[in-house]
């Protein structure tokens, strides 16, 4: 099985150069024979600066407009231009720190789709959610709204990333990232690609991929680490 391992580096690293530095270094550590599918997905700064080879590149928000008079906002044909191939939408750090709403993943969603991207829907539940064991709760409601209008899921992956193990070193165990992946498969009627994101790194890597049933993984702080992130893409191998 292909599996999928997508660096999500967030508003990292400080400049070009190190971002060049950070991209040609993974490349370097990765084994060429590996079929595994990466996807880098720096700020947008960086995107067309981004060498063009195995690595694709994805892109962490956009705009479900198509142009005009949208301050702050990149359009999807923008990102196409730079050779962008998939697209990160609903992380939860844009629903906390943003306020995007469910209906505004959803407009992204379908817009990435329309654009003739990939998109990787990220859903989880945050700590008190959990506590309050709404977990499934949350997620069919995230799954439900997400994808709402959207029948063809060929395109279509979905991130399981509980908010509490987003970059906060406490990665969700595996049976509990198994149980949370099945729901999510059994809400979704169609065949999508599955990953875990949250504290994943070498270490714990192979438990999602080979005993929880995930197609890849979503890696944020381990993946700004070439040695880090390329392990992890080796045990995807
Ligand atoms: P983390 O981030 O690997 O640093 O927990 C994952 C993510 O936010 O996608």
């Amino acid at each position: 099985m292909k599996y999928l391992i997508v660096a999500n580096w967030k508003m990292n690293p400080k400049s070009l150069k190190e971002a060049k530095d950070l991209f040609s270094d993974i490349e370097g550590k990765m084994d060429p024979a590996n079929e595994t599918e990466v996807v880098i997905c720096p700020p947008f700064t960086f995107l067309s600066e981004m060498p063009k080879g195995k690595v694709k590149l994805g892109a962490q928000n956009c705009s479900w407009e198509e142009e005009g008079a949208f301050t702050g906002e990149i359009s999807l044909n923008m990102l196409k231009d730079v050779s962008c191939e998939y697209v990160i939408v609903g992380h939860s750090e844009r629903r906390k720190y943003y306020s995007e709403t469910d209906k505004d993943v959803n407009k992204k969603a379908k817009a990435v789709l329309e654009g003739g991207l990939k998109l990787i829907l990220c859903v989880g539940e945050t700590e008190e959610e959990r506590k309050a064991g709404k977990t499934s709760e949350v997620l069919k409601t995230q799954l439900k709204a997400g994808l709402e209008g959207i029948s063809d899921l060929s395109s279509v992956t979905i991130a399981y990333e509980p908010v509490w193990a987003i970059g906060t070193g406490n990665a969700c165990s595996v049976d509990d990232a198994k149980e949370a992946g099945e729901l999510i498969r059994s809400e979704v009627s169609g065949d999508i690609v599955l990953i875990y994101g949250g504290s994943a790194k070498k270490d714990n890597a192979e438990g999602y991929l080979k005993e929880a049933g995930f197609q890849g993984l979503l890696v944020g702080g381990a993946s700004l680490k070439a040695d880090e992130f390329a392990g992890i893409v080796e045990k995807a191998n």
